[in-house]
Formats: structure tokens, sequence, C-alpha cells
């Protein structure tokens, strides 16, 4: 009996630990690449240059700094900001756009 409840555990673990993760991750991160063309590719590039001084600051350098998180970027992304249009996103937007641009910061 407690064999089998130490069994469930294990193969539970594994369905959705890292093995199962990656793949959905990629996933986001397509998604988001899809979404950053289409909403924020006006202003932004979408990685290629590593420069954080210009603005609107490219994707790649937004993800690379340390301060960027995926926190910090649903904050950002749910504020109003000076220079960017209001954008209405729902939160499953916000998850792929942060994954994209984390991983364009390697992250
Ligand atoms: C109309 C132009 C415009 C569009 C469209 C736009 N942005 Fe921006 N964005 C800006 C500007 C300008 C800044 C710089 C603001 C500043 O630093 O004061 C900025 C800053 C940012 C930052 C902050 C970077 C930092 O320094 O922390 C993030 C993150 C960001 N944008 C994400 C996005 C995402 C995601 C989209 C698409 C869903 C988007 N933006 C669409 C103009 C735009």
């Amino acid at each position: 009996m407690r064999l089998r409840a130490a069994l469930l555990t294990i193969l539970f673990a594994t369905a959705t630990g890292a093995g199962a993760q990656a793949p959905q991750k990629n996933a986001m991160v397509s998604q988001g690449r899809l979404l950053a063309q289409a909403l924020c590719a006006d202003c932004h590039t979408l990685g290629g240059t590593t420069r954080s001084d210009r603005k609107p600051p490219d994707f790649a350098a937004v993800g690379a700094m340390a301060q960027t998180t995926p926190l910090s970027l649903h904050v950002f992304l749910t504020s109003p900001h000076v220079d960017m249009p209001d954008l209405i996103l729902e939160d499953a937007q916000i998850d792929a756009l942060s994954a994209f641009i984390l991983s364009l910061g390697g992250k």
C-alpha cells in the first residue's frame, strides 16, 4: 500500500515535472513571439541587439536585465506607461510574452 502511494507520487512528479515543462515552455515562447510580432514590433525590436539604451528597448536587452522577471513584466504590462499605448492583455498573453522576452535574454 505504501509502496503504491510512493509510486504514484513519483509518477505524478514525473508527469508534472521538468520533463513535461520543457515542451510547454517552448510553446509559450513561440506564442509570445507571435504576440510580440503582432502587438509590439511596431516599436520594439525582437532581439538582434543587446543595447539597452535604445527607446523603446530591444526585447533581448529587456530580458537580459537582472531585474527582469516574470513578475516585473507582469507588473509592467498591467500598468499604464507614458510612451506606450495601454495594451489590454490577458494573463495568458502576458505569460507568453514574458516567456518570450525572458528567453531572448537567456532566462
Ligand atoms: C507605440 C510603441 C510601443 C508599443 C506598441 C509597445 N511598446 Fe513597450 N515600450 C515603448 C517605449 C517607448 C518604452 C520605453 C518607456 C520608458 O522606458 O520610459 C517601452 C518599454 C517597454 C518595456 C520596459 C522595458 C524596461 O526598461 O523595463 C517593456 C517590458 C515593454 N515595453 C514591453 C512591451 C510589450 C510586451 C509590447 C507588446 C505587447 C510593447 N511593449 C508594445 C513603446 C512601445
